[in-house]
C-alpha cells in the first residue's frame, strides 16, 4: 500500500496521460467539490468536454475557481493531464501564490493498459497517438518534478498502486 500524507491545505496536481485513472482516483479519494477536472471545465464553458478548442477558456475557469478555493484555505485538486512542464509550472505558480504545498501525483500506469482503456471508451475522440504522444512527455517529466517546485511526489505505476493508496490529511 502507497500511503501519501497530504497537509491540510495543499494544492494536489494528478499527473498522467488520458486514461490513466485520474478522475476516477480523484472520485475516490477527495470530495466531489476539491477536485477541478478539466473535462469539467471545457464541458461548463463549451457543452463538450472533448473540445480542445475551449483549453484556454477552460483552463482560465479552472484556475479562477482554484484561486477562490486557495483564498478560503481548501484544499484543491486539479485534475488534469500536467504532462506538460508549462502547465505544471502554473500549477507550482498559484501553490506559492498561496503560500500552500504543490503536491504531485504521478499515474505513470504502462502504454498497454492506457491503449486498453482507450479502446474501450466512447467519450475520446482523439487518436491513439496523442496518448503515446502525453505518455512520452510524463517519461521526460518524472525526474524533474522535484527541481520544479513539487514538494511531495507519488509515482503510481500500475492500477494496482492506484488502488492501493491511502491518503491522510495531517494538521
Ligand atoms: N478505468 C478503468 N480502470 C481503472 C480506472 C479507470 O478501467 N482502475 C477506465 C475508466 O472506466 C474510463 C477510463 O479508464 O473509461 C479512463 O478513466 P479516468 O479515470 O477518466 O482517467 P483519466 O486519467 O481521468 O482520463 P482523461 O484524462 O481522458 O479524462
Amino acid at each position: 500500500m502507497t500511503s501519501i500524507s497530504l497537509p491540510e491545505l495543499c494544492l494536489v496536481a494528478l499527473i498522467g496521460a488520458s486514461g490513466s485513472g485520474k478522475t476516477t482516483f480523484a472520485r475516490e479519494q477527495f470530495a466531489p467539490g476539491e477536485v477541478l477536472s478539466s473535462d469539467a471545465f471545457r464541458m461548463l464553458v463549451s457543452g463538450d468536454e472533448n473540445a480542445q478548442d475551449a483549453t484556454h477558456d477552460a483552463f482560465e475557469a479552472l484556475y479562477f475557481v482554484a484561486r477562490q478555493r486557495l483564498r478560503r484555505g481548501l484544499l484543491t485538486v486539479i485534475d488534469a493531464t500536467s504532462v506538460q512542464a508549462d502547465a505544471r509550472r502554473h500549477i507550482v505558480a498559484l501553490a506559492r501564490e498561496f503560500d500552500v504545498l504543490p503536491v504531485a501525483v504521478v499515474l505513470d500506469l504502462p502504454e498497454d493498459v492506457l491503449m486498453a482503456r482507450y479502446r474501450a471508451r466512447t467519450d475520446r475522440h482523439f487518436g491513439p497517438q496523442v496518448i503515446s504522444g502525453q505518455v512520452g512527455q510524463l517519461r521526460k517529466s518524472l525526474g524533474k518534478l522535484q527541481a520544479e517546485g513539487f514538494r511531495h511526489v507519488t509515482v503510481l505505476r500500475s492500477a494496482e498502486d492506484v488502488r492501493a493508496v491511502s491518503i491522510t490529511r495531517t494538521r
